[in-house]
């Protein structure tokens, strides 16, 4: 079957340019979970999911494409990608359907968020990618074209062209043409996020690992897509009615039933470490002083902690007990505060 992809035609009429193209995307955080694949070839998902930006928090990747590279070159974070390593493999096989005849792709890409450790740097990576790409090339995408081609990449990729909240439609089609992600035409201004670094090394596995995982070995992982359909709903909602409480419940919820899938998998996988816990109970304990704070952890032990800009003097008071880096984002900016 062959896959949807809305430039594969012009592609090969672009001709190679020797300039450098270049764009930065924000990492996201998924409020409601995508946690499960139809296709894992062109990662469709089970079912839709809600994010909302990570601000200045993201990737900026510059790109060439040229004839007089005899092969391609890819840095990360300053340090060139051996040509066997997965991330070089996964690079190459995403570029080459845009690559022009006899040219070579040099990216270079950075993250100021830690690699692979569950903090979205693969959203972010791929969405900027697919940016620079779409300036290199002057295809002119609209963002829910850049965003499917961002999901060829990494799911979680699809929302990260956007900032503020985005919803990954999951489509029905075999193609994917329907599966992408567009914005929600609402803004917070008082929403924050507190990222909380319990480890900044990369995960022990990769969340496309683990997500098959739990596909094939959690009991009850038919039940988890009906659960986000109704989560979803519930954000939307919340959304809309600027309800902090609904909206924190929700996620909170998402996030753990999504980790309860990987508790319930053979062999179980706990991305969680000890003062992932603590973290987590420090939460519990800001709510039960009547400080709203709600937490959501993805593949890896880091937290992130979603609360509104008048509680952050209280906030960052009592996460500073947990002698852990914490990051204050902005969602809707792109600039250090
Ligand atoms: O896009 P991937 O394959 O890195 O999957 C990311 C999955 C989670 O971050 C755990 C959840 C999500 O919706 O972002």
């Amino acid at each position: 079957m062959e896959y949807f992809n809305p430039i594969s035609a012009w592609s090969l009429m672009t001709q190679p340019s020797e300039i450098w193209a270049q764009a930065f995307a924000s990492a996201n955080i998924a409020l409601v979970k995508y946690w499960g694949k139809r296709d894992s070839n062109i990662n469709l998902p089970t079912h839709s999911s809600l994010s909302l930006s990570l601000g200045r928090l993201g990737t900026t990747s510059a790109i060439r494409c040229s004839s007089s590279l005899v092969e391609d070159i890819y840095w990360l974070n300053g340090i060139r990608l051996e040509g066997s390593s997965a991330a070089f493999k996964r690079l190459q096989a995403f570029l080459n359907p845009f690559r022009p005849q006899g040219c070579a792709f040099e990216l270079r890409s950075e993250n100021n968020i830690p690699t692979a450790a569950g903090l979205a740097s693969s959203a972010s990576s791929y969405a900027a990618l697919v940016m620079a790409l779409d300036k290199l090339f002057e295809w002119d995408l609209s963002p829910a074209q850049m965003s499917l081609l961002a999901r060829l990449g990494s799911g979680s990729a699809s929302r990260s062209v956007y900032l503020g909240f985005a919803i990954w439609h999951a489509g029905i089609k075999a193609n994917g043409e329907d599966s992408f992600a567009q914005p929600l035409d609402e803004r917070w201004p008082q929403l924050r996020w507190a990222v909380v670094v319990v480890d900044s090394k990369a995960k022990v596995m990769s969340s496309r690992q683990a997500m098959s995982r739990c596909i094939k070995t959690c009991a009850w992982f038919d039940k988890w897509p009906d659960l986000c359909v109704s989560d979803l709903q519930e954000a939307k909602v919340a959304i809309t009615n600027k309800d902090f409480q609904s909206l924190g419940d929700v996620m909170e919820r998402s996030a753990l039933t999504m980790h309860a899938t990987m508790l319930s998998s053979s062999p179980p996988i706990v991305y969680w470490q000890a003062q992932t816990l603590a973290a987590m109970h420090k939460v519990y304990e800001l709510r039960s002083n009547g400080i709203p704070c709600y937490f959501t952890i993805d593949a890896g032990p880091n937290l992130k902690i979603l609360y509104q800009h008048q509680f952050h003097d209280s906030i960052a008071c009592e996460l500073e007990k947990l002698e852990r880096p914490v990051l204050y984002i902005d969602p809707w900016s792109v600039n250090d505060e």
